[in-house]
């Protein structure tokens, strides 16, 4: 194995009840005043932002709030975010929703330190330093509740591009998997798939690893059967938990190591598809995205024993052809989308979606692939 680094300083607590806590747990690490940041009301709907509220009153904390965060979230909000706390002098962010307000609350963390929060984005930078942040997660999707990244878009630039660094680990997060429970079962399944492929964004990069690759297929192959069984019954409080402590471990450091950082090409031409129609859900382009990734790596000869060893132990096939139909009909099982058609993007829109993933470089790591290759892998998603 390469020599590795495991670093997560974030304390995660899981199960039901526990978002109570979240008053005490600020309040004991001497912060009297936080900005909440959510996003368009399901907290309201849900009742966890009523239990939050009583229990920051109870541990002596106030709060100033910042709603309206949307799916895909957008720089200008974050920079309103930046401006109300500054003014309000608050001393932690604290985050309650799903990815999209976890990494608006990250960016307004580090913007907080920093005097153009977008010059980071653009400039690679790891983030050092921002205030402390606080997590009450609703949605198990994108590890961003112990992981040290933030992907937001600059709406007029069409640019969807991330930071990532030490500061940006939360302090503390709170996972109460009944409040998933009511979830639109698209938004469970876009969780499933997105935590997948965070696995496989890291897994496809292995050679000897033994440990990471058979802790990544185990993962899969849960995820893949939490989600059949969430997909008949929603209410079961046991793979709501398994669903949540998955997508954590997928994202948190965990199943990377020794991977040499993960590929993340299928990541970034995803984010091309969601920076130009920001209706699309990340996982959902992820759902077209990743077959056609491995799709093109076939074709290219790239792997062959590992895309063998994973179409067997995560799909139960002889071969990687047969793999990715079994993936590509798992996810058509589910309702999400598998070809660019079904989310309504055409072939001619291609050398633009192209171009916009091009803006960031090079992207993938297996196979660094430029503004022709990315091309090449966009079609094959048709
Ligand atoms: O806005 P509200 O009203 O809260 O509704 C949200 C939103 O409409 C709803 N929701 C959340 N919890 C709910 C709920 N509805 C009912 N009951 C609950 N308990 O779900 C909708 C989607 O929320 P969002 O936060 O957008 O979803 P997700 O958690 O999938 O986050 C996606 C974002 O994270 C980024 C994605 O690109 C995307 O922008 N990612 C972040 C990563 C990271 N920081 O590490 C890595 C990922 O690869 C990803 O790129
Ligand atoms: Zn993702």
């Amino acid at each position: 194995m390469q020599t590795f680094t495991l670093y997560n300083p974030t304390k995660l607590t899981v199960g039901r009840g526990v978002n109570s806590k979240i008053g005490t747990e600020i309040a004991r690490r001497g912060f009297g005043k936080v900005l909440l940041i959510a996003g368009g009301g399901s907290i309201k709907k849900n009742g966890v932002y009523d239990t939050v509220i009583s229990s920051l009153t109870e541990a002596g904390v106030s709060a100033v709030e910042k709603w309206g965060v949307r799916p895909n979230p957008v720089l200008s909000l974050v920079r309103d975010a930046i401006t109300l706390a500054r003014d309000e002098n608050v001393d932690a962010i604290l985050a309650v929703g799903g990815g999209s307000v976890v990494d608006t609350a990250k960016a307004v963390a580090a913007g907080l330190h920093s005097t153009d929060i977008w010059a980071s984005f653009e400039s690679y930078k790891l983030i050092t330093k921002a205030l402390p942040l606080f997590v009450v997660l609703t949605l198990s999707a994108t590890g961003s509740e112990m992981n040290g990244h933030s992907v937001v878009t600059n709406e007029h630039e069409k640019k969807k591009w991330s930071i990532s660094g030490p500061a940006l680990y939360p302090v503390v997060s709170l996972i109460d998997p009944s409040v998933q429970i009511g979830l639109p079962w698209r938004q469970t399944v876009n969780g499933v798939i997105d935590a997948m492929s965070h696995v496989m964004e890291f897994y496809f990069m292995g050679s000897n690893e033994e440990p990471s690759l058979a802790l990544d297929e185990m993962l899969l192959t849960t995820l893949i059967a939490t989600g059949d069984h969430l997909m008949a019954t929603p209410d079961d409080y046991d793979a709501r938990s398994h669903l949540a402590y998955c997508a954590t471990l997928a994202l948190n450091g965990i199943s990377g190591v020794a991977l040499s950082g993960g590929d993340w090409a299928s990541h970034g031409l995803e984010h091309g598809i969601s920076a130009l129609y920001p209706e699309v859900a990340h996982a959902e382009g992820l759902a077209v995205t990743f077959p056609a990734w491995i799709d093109y790596h076939r074709k290219n000869g790239t792997k062959p024993e590992l895309l063998a060893r994973f179409a067997r132990k995560v799909w139960g096939k002889e071969t990687i052809e047969e793999a990715i139909d079994a993936m590509r009909a798992k996810y058509t099982s589910w309702g999400a989308p598998t070809r660019l058609s079904d989310l309504g993007v055409s072939e001619a829109d291609i050398p633009k979606l192209s171009d916009n993933v091009a803006m960031m470089g090079t992207i993938g790591q297996l196979k660094k692939l430029d503004r022709t290759a990315i091309e090449v892998v966009y079609r094959l998603a048709l």
